[in-house]
C-alpha cells in the first residue's frame, strides 16, 4: 500500500512512521519536519552488505554516499553497520570526522577538490581519494610528498554509458564533467602517470553511471567496460588494479506503482558479470565497492507540513499551501520529481482531491507537486510528502531566510531530534 515498509496507519487513522504517530510528531516538534526511520535505514544498509556477502563472498565493501543525507547521526549509523562512507566535499568530510567515523573507511570524491580539501583529506588519513583528473593527480602527489605520505587513490572513469534517467543526474557518458574518458586515452594516460608517481598508490578504479536507475542492464554494462579496461591496463603496463568501485544510483520507490529491483538483485547480476569477465581476461577478482545513497535513506524518510491557505481557482486548479517548500525540498523545482503526498491526520480517507501543493517561498515555481491526489484538506491539517529521506535535507536552502527544518529519527515507537531546527539567530550568525 505504501512506498515504504516503515509507514502505516494507526487506529486513529493517522499516518505512522516506525510505529510513531506523525500527527503527534508534528505537534511535539513543529513543522515542517523531516522524519526518518532508523530501522528502515539499517535494514537497507544490511540488504546491501548481505548482497556482497552472498553474491561475492564478502569480497567488497558498501559505502553510504553521504551526499544523500549527511549528518553526524547518519555517519554513526553507517559505521555501526560496518560500512564505509563516500564524501564529496570538505564539509561532508568534516561531518564524518566530527562523528568519529574511521577515516580509513572514507572515500573522498569530487570533480574539483580544492587544495584545502585535499590537504584536509591527507591530514585526516582518508582511505581513498577518488582522483577525477590529471590536475588533481599532480596536486595530490605534490601535497602528499610535502607531508611525507603515500595516499591510496582510485581513478574516476567515464564508462561511456548513458543510463536512462533525468539528464541532470546522469554522469557516466563522455559529455560529463566527472572523470576521465576511456575513448580518448586520457584514462590510460592517467593510470600510467599515477603508477610512476611516488606519493600516490593507485589502488583501483571507480565509475558511477547515474542516479535513480531502475534497470540493471546499464550497471552490468558498466562492470563489463571496467573489467575490460582493467585487462587493458594489465596488458599495456603490467599494473594490476585491485579495487573496483561501481558507484551508486539504485532506484527507489517514489510512487506506489513503481517497482524497483530488490537490492540483492543488483549485486546478484553484477557479481556474475565481474566473475565471468575476470575469468575471460585472466584477472584476479577485484575487491568490489558500491556506494548507494538514495536507496539507503530515501524511502525511510518523510516530510511533514502544516496546511495553510487552500485556494480553489475555479476551472484552473486548487493550491494547497504548506509551511515549507523548495527550501526543504528543491527536487520538484529542479527535476519535476514525482512524490506521493497524503494527509497524515486523514490517512484512511479517500485520496480524491486533486491539488497543487505550494511552498511559502516568494517564487511561483516553489511547488512540491502538481496535480497530486490527496485527501480533502483544510487549514491546520498535516500533510506528508513520502520518500523524502534522500537529497531533501542535504539540498535544503535558506531561500527567503526560512530556517532549515529539524530532522527527527524514529525507532521502535520512540523519537529523537538528530538535527535541530534552525533558529532566526542561526540565520544571521555569519552576518557582519
Ligand atoms: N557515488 C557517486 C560518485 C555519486 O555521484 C552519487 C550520486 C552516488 C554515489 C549516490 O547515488 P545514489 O545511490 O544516491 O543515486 N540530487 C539528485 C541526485 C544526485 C546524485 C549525485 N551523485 C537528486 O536529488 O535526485
Amino acid at each position: 500500500m505504501f512506498v515504504s515498509d516503515c509507514l502505516n496507519v494507526n487506529e486513529k487513522g493517522h499516518l505512522t512512521i516506525g510505529g510513531v504517530d506523525t500527527v503527534d510528531l508534528a505537534k511535539e516538534y513543529g513543522t515542517p519536519l523531516y522524519v526518518s526511520d532508523e530501522n528502515q535505514i539499517r535494514a537497507n544498509c544490511q540488504a546491501f552488505v548481505k548482497s556482497i556477502d552472498e553474491n561475492y563472498s564478502g569480497n567488497g565493501r558498501v559505502l553510504f554516499a553521504s551526499k544523500a543525507f549527511c549528518c553526524k547521526e547518519m555517519c554513526r549509523i553507517v559505521n555501526d553497520e560496518k560500512m564505509g562512507l563516500d564524501v564529496v566535499s570538505g564539509g561532508e568530510l568534516y561531518t564524518a570526522i566530527k562523528a568519529g567515523f574511521p577515516t580509513e573507511k572514507i572515500y573522498f570524491h569530487g570533480n574539483n577538490k580544492t587544495i584545502d580539501e585535499l590537504t584536509q583529506a591527507l591530514d585526516a588519513g582518508v582511505g581513498r581519494i577518488i582522483v577525477d583528473n590529471l590536475t588533481e593527480l599532480e596536486h595530490l602527489n605534490a601535497l602528499a610528498k610535502q607531508k611525507g605520505k603515500v595516499q591510496g587513490i582510485m581513478f574516476r572513469i567515464k564508462p561511456g554509458i548513458d543510463a536512462h534517467t533525468h539528464s541532470f543526474i546522469r554522469t557516466g557518458q563522455i559529455d560529463s564533467k566527472f572523470g576521465l574518458a576511456l575513448e580518448t586515452g586520457e584514462a590510460l594516460e592517467a593510470v600510467k602517470k599515477a603508477v610512476s608517481m611516488e606519493n600516490v598508490e593507485l589502488c583501483g578504479l571507480h565509475c558511477h553511471i547515474g542516479s535513480q536507475i531502475f534497470d540493471i542492464d546499464p550497471f552490468e554494462l558498466a562492470a563489463e567496460v571496467m573489467l575490460k579496461f582493467i585487462a587493458e591496463i594489465k596488458k599495456e603496463t603490467g599494473f594490476v588494479v585491485k579495487e573496483l568501485n561501481l558507484g551508486g544510483g539504485f532506484g527507489i520507490k517514489y510512487l506506489s506503482e513503481e517497482k524497483p529491483e530488490a537490492y540483492e538483485a543488483y549485486m546478484g547480476r553484477v557479481a556474475k558479470v565481474v566473475k565471468s569477465k575476470a575469468e575471460e581476461y585472466k584477472l584476479d577478482m577485484p575487491f568490489i565497492i558500491i556506494e548507494p545513497g538514495r536507496s539507503i535513506v530515501g524511502s525511510a524518510g518523510i516530510t511533514l507540513y502544516t496546511v495553510g491557505a487552500v485556494k480553489e481557482i475555479p476551472n484552473i486548479r486548487t493550491y494547497v499551501s504548506v509551511d515549507g517548500g523548495m527550501g526543504d525540498n528543491p527536487r520538484y523545482i529542479l527535476y519535476q520529481s514525482a512524490y506521493e503526498l497524503m494527509c497524515a491526520n486523514k490517512a484512511n480517507e479517500p485520496k480524491d482531491y486533486k491539488v497543487t501543493v505550494a511552498g511559502k517561498c516568494c517564487e511561483s515555481g516553489d511547488l512540491i507537486q502538481e496535480n497530486a491526489l490527496i485527501q480533502k484538506v483544510v487549514p491546520g491539517d498535516i500533510l506528508a510528502t513520502l520518500s523524502t529521506g534522500a537529497y531533501n535535507y542535504s539540498m535544503a536552502s535558506n531561500y527567503n531566510r526560512i530556517p532549515r527544518a529539524a530532522t527527527v529519527m524514529v525507532k521502535d515507537g520512540q523519537s529523537r531530534v538528530i538535527i535541530k531546527r534552525e533558529s532566526y539567530e542561526d540565520l544571521i550568525r555569519n552576518d557582519v
